[in-house]
């Protein structure tokens, strides 16, 4: 028995491991699949992929609970952008609200929400307040973090301050169980990266902790200044931030949800980070921009989505 190649190659680390790998990536393709027949036929897909076109608040009533493990998003900040109508501040509150319960019930055990927002002007309250100021008591979810996005360029001023950033409200489920990959998104800018104390390097050799502000360029536009990966899409993320948001706070292989996927970045970076996406977008025309956005991403690089 002991000499059978079967008992052998059974014993043999490498090709449990490799067997090992390739069970958890039939699991995976397989909890995306089960996702995908809840939420019944996409707009568009691949094979780690799917678009659905739609209120984000019906489709998300209809994903079964737990079945997400990061939703990185940026929803309408109720300042008038041409996908959104302006409405009064407690109705818009309420609105976000509805939506962060559904991702909430569509997170699993020890999932996260990576929330974008930014500033909304308060009727003889505020010129601009910080949105976490409104939505602070109404999440279920733990803040783990608050994250400063800095960005160089943006609206320029005269009798005020040039506003240069937006946070990113890091959610868990559990505050003691979640994903956080520091070393995936360590900063190789590092001062005195041969600096030691008692004879041992002080510093990580892979980079530092990129802490809680980030100085990430936004996506420009413009004659001779376009970003190159601009879309159409008039509010569109940096890759830069998607990616260290996916990397740093999903797992391999997990499932990662947009509900507001505007030009498809979430999707973009999760295809070239190996994990599994799914955007809704309410509109028909953007839903086209990211569709395509992501099959030029797939003929325009040799990656294997
Ligand atoms: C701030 S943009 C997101 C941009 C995106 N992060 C990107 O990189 O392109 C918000 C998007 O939410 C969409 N949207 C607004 N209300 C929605 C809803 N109820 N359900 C789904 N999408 C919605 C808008 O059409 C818009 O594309």
């Amino acid at each position: 028995m002991e000499d059978s190649p079967m008992y052998q190659a059974l014993m043999d680390p490498l090709l449990v491991e490799v067997d090992a790998t390739r069970h958890v990536a039939v699991c995976a393709q397989a909890r995306f699949e089960t996702l995908l027949a809840a939420l019944g036929a996409p707009k568009f897909r691949g094979e780690r992929h799917a678009i659905y076109e739609g209120d984000c608040r019906e489709i998300l009533a209809q994903i079964p609970a737990g079945s997400v493990d990061l939703t990185f998003t940026s929803p309408p900040y109720n300042i008038g952008k041409e996908y959104e109508t302006v409405r009064p501040i407690d109705e818009f509150i309420d609105w976000c609200v509805e939506w962060i319960n559904g991702i909430y019930r569509a997170t699993s055990a020890d999932g996260a929400l990576l929330l974008n927002v930014g500033y909304v002007s308060l009727l003889d309250r505020a010129k601009s307040i910080p949105i976490p100021y409104l939505l602070w008591n109404r999440v279920p979810f733990f803040l783990q973090q608050e994250i400063v996005w800095n960005y160089g360029a943006g609206v320029a001023a005269k009798k005020f301050l040039s506003p240069r950033n937006e946070k990113l409200l890091w959610y868990v489920k559990d505050a003691e169980h979640y994903c956080f990959n520091l070393d995936d998104i360590r900063d190789p800018d590092v001062a005195y990266p041969n600096q030691k104390k008692k004879g041992k390097l002080r510093c990580n050799t892979i980079g530092k902790n990129p802490s809680d502000v980030w100085q990430i360029a936004k996506v420009t536009s413009g004659e001779g200044r376009a970003s190159k990966e601009r879309t159409p899409h008039p509010a569109q993320f940096p890759l830069d931030l998607c990616e260290r948001s996916i990397k740093g706070f999903s797992p391999v292989d997990g499932i990662v949800l947009d509900p507001f996927l505007g030009s498809g970045s979430t999707i973009d970076a999760c295809l070239r980070w190996g994990r599994y996406s799914i955007g809704f977008e309410i509109r028909e025309d953007y839903c086209a921009i990211a569709a395509e956005r992501i099959a030029d991403a797939q003929r325009q690089t040799a990656l294997q989505f």
